[in-house]
């Protein structure tokens, strides 16, 4: 059957542009044993992405020229030729950016969509959540009454992990890039202070004005400039959990030297970089606990869901610019 699919046209030098993508109209092959022929629902756009654009070894392959953009999708069976996946089941998997696909059952992963939302698996309930759990629980192990600042604070892991430091007992303050960004994670989302970086003159200053008991964690999604405001903030034996360095994705020149690690050594600040892939056994316990507290309502959430497989080039590049609350979603009709 024919099915259209979105191939990289040409890798991007700095900030990625709609032409590095192209849309094909393709025939699928036909469904052999133990495969399935998919329907794709809601399709993942994440930052770790940009990465995969570049022509760079990497923790994740690089995406080929020619070759359909993957990612994280969960998607209907339309038709199955396996006993594990039935035709109407939901799954989830690392899919082409394509309205239909075929996949083998193995590298699929069967959904319970009845009381979950099915767009819930690619967002809290999926990797962004277990990304904020871990990187929250194990490395910055907040502590009652400590002082915890989130940066990237209103994107998908950001909101996660600051509500896991509050319901640690945190003060917990986000950094953002919008007043409408800070005020939906103190109103919303019980974050204590926010800070806006567009705005701030001095993240250093702001921050010391706002905490002057220092920080004692800081979980980094962005780097840069707000990271050096920080971690001028950080008390001794403060920890840092290295989540994500977007302000950093689309540099076309690497910076020079690093004005952080002075205050890491003189803090004694523990600083641990971290890939969620690489916790499988930390997954359980952190789905639980999500899972509990969306329950109880101790933890919120919300997604920005942009509509039509069309707009999956301009859902990526929005994650750099900002476009989205909470997760960056595109829902395919
Ligand atoms: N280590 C891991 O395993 C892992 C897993 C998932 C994600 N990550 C990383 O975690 C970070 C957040 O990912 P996410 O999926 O939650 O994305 P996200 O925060 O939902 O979306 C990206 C956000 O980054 C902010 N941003 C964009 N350009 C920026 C810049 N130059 N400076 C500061 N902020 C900027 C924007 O928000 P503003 O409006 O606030 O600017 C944007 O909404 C990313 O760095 C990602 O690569 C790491």
């Amino acid at each position: 059957m024919k099915t259209t699919q979105f191939v990289l046209a040409s890798r991007p030098y700095g900030m990625p542009t709609p032409e590095n993508f192209r849309l094909e109209e393709v025939m699928t092959e036909d469904i052999k044993h133990d495969e399935v022929l998919l329907k794709s629902w809601y399709v993942s756009v994440d930052p770790y992405m940009r990465g995969r654009m570049n022509d760079t070894k990497s923790y994740i392959e690089a995406f080929q020229v020619g070759q359909p953009i993957k990612g994280n999708v969960v998607a209907k069976v339309i038709e199955s030729k396996s006993d594990k996946i039935k035709a109407g089941d939901i799954v989830i998997g690392t899919l082409p950016w394509s309205e239909y696909s075929i996949e083998n059952v193995e590298r699929l992963k069967k959904i319970d969509s009845r009381n979950i939302p099915p767009h819930y698996y690619l967002s809290i309930l999926g990797m962004p959540g277990l990304t904020a759990y871990i990187g929250m629980i194990d490395i910055c192990k907040p502590i009652k009454g400590e002082t915890v600042v989130v940066s990237g604070a209103a994107g998908a892991v950001g909101l996660v992990a600051g509500q896991i430091a509050k319901i640690k007992g945190a003060i917990v303050i986000g950094i953002a890039g919008s007043d409408e960004k800070c005020n939906m994670i103190k109103e919303k989302f019980g974050f204590d202070e926010a800070i806006n970086y567009n705005t701030s003159r001095s993240i250093r200053k702001d921050l010391a004005k706002i905490c002057p008991q220092g920080v004692n964690a800081y979980f980094d999604n962005v780097g840069g400039a707000v990271t050096e405001g920080v971690v001028a903030n950080l008390n001794f034996r403060a920890r840092i959990a290295l989540c994500g360095q977007i302000s950093q994705y689309n540099n076309t020149k690497l910076p020079e030297g690093n004005l952080i690690m002075s205050w890491l050594l003189t803090k004694s600040v523990t600083l641990q970089g971290f890939i969620v892939r690489s916790f499988p056994d930390r997954y359980e316990e952190a789905l639980t606990n999500l899972a509990r507290w969306l329950n109880e309502g101790r933890l919120n959430y919300t997604e920005t869901i942009i509509h039509g497989f069309d707009k999956l080039p301009d859902a990526f590049l929005g994650l750099f610019s900002g476009k989205n609350k909470g997760k960056m979603l595109v829902e395919i009709e």
